[in-house]
């Protein structure tokens, strides 16, 4: 059984861009952005108020919030901590994603803390957003493998999450962060989670390392799943995950799912639009297969 629609929420802008090593000038990230959004992409992470230290390409958060929020879109930020939250608390941007690892050898990379520590610093800060009225989603790396621990058990997971709906997220992106899951593996846990937590937005976040983006997202369809991140481009990857390519293309999850008659208001002329608008910026070629086939230049 089908979902009749797919919301697709747009993660170019920060997972897509993140990783790569030029800066890309502020105007460009803003132009794509706005792009994307005429393209009908309605829920997207704009940026992360992370480390500039850590991970330069997003050191200018501020000014990209300043310009980018709209009221027809979600626009969500991501922050690691506490002085993330706040830099976020001083924007008018209404949308955090806070972000752990299941396995404490990834969280280490990634925010130089093991998971219990980041919970530990996590949790009351749910709290304080929730009754701030913010929007808060939960991404969680390294769901099913960790480029530094190996196979990351289902129990983790699914426990791991419930901290997190019991702190009372709105969302939870659970995610592939270095694209190693099987659509075995992937219908496994979507269907746990979807039985565990049936009143959460639940997302499936896929990197396309391995080329099975595609195939995990129609695992997680059949497993009831109908929020994907996916990047325009196929761009993204954590900086702190050896081996974590891109994510799943907007483009072509989209035209996937149109062709198997699901909605997701997104226009495809429209979306390789956006992607001109940042390629040639980007140290990296765009491989996907409907880019390819569909460019104009
Ligand atoms: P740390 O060095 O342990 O931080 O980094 P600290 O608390 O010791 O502070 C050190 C300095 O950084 C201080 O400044 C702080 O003020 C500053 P100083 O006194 O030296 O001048 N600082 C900050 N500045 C700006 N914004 C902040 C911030 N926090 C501290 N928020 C930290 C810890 C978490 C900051 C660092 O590890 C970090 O920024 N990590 C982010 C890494 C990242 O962005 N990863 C990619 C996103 S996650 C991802 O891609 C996965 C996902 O897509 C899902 C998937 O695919 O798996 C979501
Ligand atoms: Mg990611």
């Amino acid at each position: 059984h089908l979902p009749k629609e797919v919301t697709i929420i747009e993660v170019g802008p920060r997972d897509g861009l993140q990783n790569e090593k030029v800066f890309i000038p502020t105007d460009v990230k803003k132009n794509f952005i706005n792009s994307l959004k005429e393209a009908g992409l309605k829920e997207m992470e704009l940026t992360s108020f992370v480390s500039p230290k850590w991970v330069p390409q997003m050191g200018d958060a501020a000014e990209i919030v300043a310009d980018c929020l709209d009221e027809h879109t979600r626009n969500i930020v991501l922050a690691p901590n506490r002085k993330g939250i706040e830099r976020v608390e001083s924007t008018d941007c209404k949308a955090v994603a806070i972000f752990v690892g299941v396995s404490d050898g990834f969280n280490k990379k990634n925010i130089n803390k093991t998971t219990e520590e980041s919970m530990i610093e996590l949790i009351p800060i749910i709290g304080e957003l929730k009754n701030k009225g913010y929007f808060v989603r939960a991404c969680i790396s390294t769901a099913f493998y960790c480029p530094y621990e190996g196979k990351v058990s289902e129990e983790d997971t699914i426990q791991l999450c419930e901290q997190f709906v019991n702190a009372g997220v709105d969302e939870l992106s659970v995610a592939d962060t270095i694209g190693m899951a099987s659509p075995t593996e992937s219908f496994s846990l979507f269907s746990k989670l979807k039985k565990a937590f049936p009143n959460i937005l639940l997302t499936a976040h896929f990197h396309d390392t391995r080329n099975m983006a595609l195939t995990n997202i129609f695992a997680a369809l059949q497993a009831g799943v109908d929020r994907f991140d996916t990047s325009a481009g196929g761009l993204g990857g954590c900086p702190f995950a050896p081996g974590a390519a891109g994510n799943a293309a907007t483009e072509e999850v989209v035209y996937m799912l149109h062709r198997m008659g699901i909605d997701t208001g997104v226009d495809l002329d429209k979306l390789v639009k956006a992607i001109e608008v940042v390629r040639p910026h980007l140290s990296r070629t765009i491989d996907s297969a409907y880019y390819r086939l569909n460019r104009e230049t």
